[in-house]
């Protein structure tokens, strides 16, 4: 049977640095609240003309030195993203120039904060059915463009960076991307939009959010999305080593903790440097865990995930 496998990871932060303090100045604000309603301490944010393409290129160099690749091996180029460089091309044809690729297929997927585990499950399809030999699947976004500097509510919540994975087809393995699953749910649209769009008003918006209603959402989907999962492959989450969920909020993560019973010290948590980066979350919080040796060859991890849509979902994939 053939596998799709994790051969390489790679991420990129922008060098820009703001920390909860130097919000304070600028609105009504504390770091003892940020941190306290949200654990996040700090987000890096892109430089003025750097855009989601930049971002995404260099996590898909990384992501190919860490896989010993060349950008000529991989077949088809995915980037989740919210934030893209333009409304056409997609953000994907600018990082396949970028990196010196021709004639992979290339594409975006809009399914927000999901949108890596939407990326998962299409890659793994688009390899099992042997269409595709290597994907390189890439989660990146500016999200500092779309968030109004002027709401504390949700300014405080986001990031900016991106994360890139090479997935092979390989056989006879145990390793690989076990199994996916992804849902949506227009009803709930207006919780968590932007106010702008192509096609409505050709403004690219800001974002709007419920935050109360997000927040139960998140944790309820994303912990019956893992605990389903699971259950169809015959497994429990005793068999899981690492949840690495989307980074939004490190109490929506300790709530899914608590609801599906496993210790907040098997949950990744990298957001208190990064804050929510959207689609390039995951990504980002599982090359962290990668490089600093806590995730080890054989390990089983979980990767739930909800975003604007709203649109969820989780895969499991086995190191
Ligand atoms: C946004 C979020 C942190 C707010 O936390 P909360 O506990 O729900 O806080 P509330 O919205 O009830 O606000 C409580 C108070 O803090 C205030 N407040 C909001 N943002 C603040 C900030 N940055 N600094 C200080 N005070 C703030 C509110 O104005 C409110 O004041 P009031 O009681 O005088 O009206 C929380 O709802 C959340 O994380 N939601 C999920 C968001 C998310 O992850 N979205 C992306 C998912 S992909």
């Amino acid at each position: 049977m053939t596998r799709a496998v994790l051969v390489g990871i790679g991420s990129y932060l922008p060098d820009n640095i703001v920390t909860n303090k130097d919000l304070e100045a600028r609105m009504e604000t504390s770091d003892a609240w940020i941190r306290e309603r949200t654990g996040i301490a700090q987000r890096h944010i892109a430089a003025e003309g750097q855009t989601t393409s930049d971002l995404a290129t260099k996590a898909a160099q990384r992501a190919l030195a860490d896989a010993k690749l060349q950008p000529q091996d991989i077949d088809a180029i995915i980037i989740a993203t919210g934030t893209p460089d333009f409304s056409m091309p997609s953000t994907a044809t600018i990082v396949q120039k970028n990196i010196g690729n021709h004639g992979a297929m290339a594409m975006d997927i809009a399914a927000a904060c999901s949108g890596f585990v939407y990326g998962m499950t299409l890659s793994k399809s688009l390899i099992e059915s042997g269409q595709c030999k290597r994907i390189l699947l890439i989660g990146a976004e500016t999200m500092s463009r779309i968030v109004d500097w002027d709401d504390r509510g949700t300014c405080i919540l986001f990031g900016d960076g991106a994360g890139a994975v090479i997935l092979e087809a390989q056989e006879n393995t145990p390793r690989g991307i076990i199994a996916c699953a992804i849902e949506a749910d227009g009803q709930y649209n207006n919780i968590l939009q932007t106010n702008g769009g192509v096609s409505t008003n050709q403004k690219a918006g800001v974002l709007t959010m419920s935050g109360k209603e997000v927040f139960r959402h998140g944790v309820e989907k994303m912990a019956t999305a893992t605990q389903d999962l699971l259950a169809k492959q015959g497994m429990t989450l005793d068999d899981i080593d690492w949840i690495v969920p989307h980074q939004a909020n490190a109490r929506i993560v300790q709530s899914i903790a608590k609801k599906v019973d496993v210790p907040l010290a098997k949950c990744i948590m990298t957001l208190d440097n990064h804050a929510n980066t959207s689609a390039a979350s995951i990504p980002l919080a599982l090359d962290v865990a990668v490089k600093d040796g806590r995730i080890k060859a054989g390990n089983m991890i979980a990767m739930p995930a909800l975003g604007a849509g709203l649109t969820w979902g989780c895969c499991i994939i086995h190191w």
